[in-house]
């Protein structure tokens, strides 16, 4: 459904700017500020949310950490989230007066721009650990566009009954969408075969192919390119970044 790795290079975004996310959507990020150990202050967050809209970005799926060492709850989450979709909103509107998004009423005037805020989601990125098989029972889960779930597994190892516990994902109605694969360096390509036959979807981190997480994990990276396996891109990002957004490589 979602192959985007055919274009994955220099990418034409519909605003006429190159940019390295497929469709202009970061699908994993930690920018939501304060809740993770991701971005800490509300206004970097803001920054990098400004360099987005410059990299032709358009839609940005907060996917803070949900693991037992940081044990948020999907409802604390959504609180911050609103607080800070409303910041970022009204720092849209003070840059760009006239804008639907500064609630200006009325038709736009002359000088008003037609560019358009982010567009911005709550999900999480679930570790595979004893607190997500509590929360999973219990319905409490903060899914990705309602049906997909953002799941990882520690580098090291997979979790007990790894394939098992994606079932169990499945069969309460979500598709898993794994993290970064190209970390796992624990896998195998049978390993990688056996779960797309499993009907998991995979997500790539853009920065693995720039050597981010260092020579193995990039080719890695490269071999699971080849083998037409990835499904969705995202940043992961931690901290205040500008480049690799417009490009990609
Ligand atoms: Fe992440």
């Amino acid at each position: 459904m979602f192959k985007f790795f055919q274009e994955i290079f220099n990418q034409k975004m519909p605003s006429g700017s190159t940019c390295s996310l497929p469709d202009g959507i970061d699908y994993h990020c930690h920018i939501l500020p304060g809740v993770d150990d991701g971005f800490q202050d509300p206004s970097k967050s803001l920054e990098q949310l400004r360099i987005y809209e410059a990299s032709g970005i358009r839609e940005v799926w907060f996917t803070p950490h949900i693991m037992e060492d940081i044990p948020n709850e999907p409802e604390d989450l959504r609180r911050v989230f609103e607080d800070f979709k409303e910041k970022y909103l009204l720092d849209f509107a003070q840059r760009h007066p006239g804008s639907q998004a500064s609630g200006a009423e009325g038709a736009k005037p002359s000088s008003a721009t037609d560019e358009e805020p982010l567009q911005l989601h709550l999900a999480a990125e679930n570790m595979l650990d004893a607190l997500f098989e509590r929360r999973l029972k219990a319905g409490n889960l903060l899914p990705l566009a309602e049906k997909y779930l953002l799941v990882e597994t520690s580098i090291f190892a997979p979790p007990m009954n790894f394939r098992g516990l994606l079932e169990r994902i499945r069969n309460k109605g979500y598709t898993p969408i794994l993290a970064h694969p190209e970390r796992y360096l624990y896998m195998k390509k049978e390993d990688y075969e056996a779960l797309k036959a499993q009907g998991i979807l995979f997500q790539r981190n853009l920065y693995s192919l720039r050597g981010q997480y260092g020579d193995r994990v990039q080719k890695r990276c490269r071999q699971l390119l080849k083998w037409q396996m990835y499904d969705f891109v995202g940043t992961d990002l931690h901290r205040l970044t500008s480049a690799g957004l417009n490009t990609e490589g």
